[in-house]
């Protein structure tokens, strides 16, 4: 059976050696899981905006725990109004990426998540995005109740979390996906076209998926262990899958209309959508006026 300590350490040197290596201008081997089409940007650039909404505006020091490279440009509003963003990853490749964009607005922690180096009440903001399911998998309840502990009273947290597999929209919507994408490739090999994945997925001809650990909990489990926390609610990050994005929307189907439908949907209805569709956000407040500590991780 692979250990926690093992587990960190094939996340962590994958990221170094893979994950955060540069395989264009400014773009990462990891950026391949995200949908970079024009077709979509409006809708991705939307999703990312919502995590802003929720933090708070200005501040000391917001946390980024698993910041990675702070690879897209609006991962740079969440601490406009912040006098220093605090980057903490297990990859320092991670960090020196970071460091060549933010430069003196950031520091720079080597550390795990789990275990986070820092006293309490430290940040006004929290923000943790795609990361926890990188841990093992009794290590995301500790994790989560640390960026509480690490809040300052009225500060907010902001996790993007992601359903996987589980995420009910995402298997409602499985024989579309698979439709579409056995439509795609008859169309490529009828125009002769190569079968030249790097226009629908983003990868490169021939290219192996390369990946690392990940473990998901469920929606019940989020509520049943951290629903004490204070105003803790689960929201719609983003409904859809890449996969979903790459397969079915495309620019001469009214792509970018059918997402700007889904998004409005998505604001009408954050609740079910966050427990429906792909990644929800989990967010969570730290009361005024106090250092309140809900129930400790077992
Ligand atoms: C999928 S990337 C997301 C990076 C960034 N938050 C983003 O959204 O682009 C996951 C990041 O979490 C970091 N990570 C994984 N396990 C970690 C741990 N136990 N402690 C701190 N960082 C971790 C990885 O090194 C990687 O940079």
């Amino acid at each position: 059976m692979t250990t926690g300590v093992e587990i960190k350490r094939e996340v962590r040197e994958f990221y170094n050696s893979i994950g955060w290596q540069q395989v264009g201008q400014g773009l990462y081997q990891n950026a391949r899981y995200e949908d970079l089409r024009p077709v979509s940007q409006e809708y991705l650039h939307r999703c990312h905006m919502r995590v802003a909404r929720f933090l708070p505006k200005q501040g000391v020091s917001l946390l980024d725990a698993g910041s990675g490279p702070i690879q897209y440009p609006e991962y740079l509003e969440y601490s406009r109004g912040y006098a220093r963003r605090i980057c903490l990853d297990i990859s320092i490749q991670a960090l020196r990426e970071a460091r060549s964009r933010i430069a003196g607005h950031g520091r720079y922690v080597v550390g795990d998540l789990a275990r986070l180096p820092f006293c309490s009440a430290a940040f006004d903001g929290v923000v943790s995005l795609h990361t926890i399911h990188h841990l093992p998998p009794q290590d995301h309840e500790p994790a989560i109740r640390g960026l509480y502990r690490s809040l300052r009273p009225g500060g907010r947290a902001v996790v993007v979390y992601s359903w996987g597999k589980r995420s009910p929209l995402m298997r409602l919507l499985r024989p579309l996906v698979w439709t579409a994408q056995a439509l795609i490739q008859l169309y490529q090999k009828l125009t002769h076209r190569s079968s030249d994945p790097a226009s629908e997925t983003g990868n490169q001809p021939g290219e192996a998926r390369q990946g690392t650990y990940t473990f998901r909990h469920p929606y019940g489990w989020f509520r049943n262990r951290l629903g004490d926390l204070p105003e803790f609610e689960i929201r719609v990050w983003r409904s859809v899958s890449t996969g979903l994005l790459r397969a079915c929307i495309h620019r001469r189907l009214f792509g970018a209309s059918w997402l700007r439908l889904l998004y409005w949907l998505e604001e009408r209805m954050p609740h079910l959508f966050g427990r429906w569709g792909q990644y929800p956000m989990i967010l969570f407040r730290k009361p005024s006026g106090q250092n309140v500590a809900p129930r400790s991780a077992d």
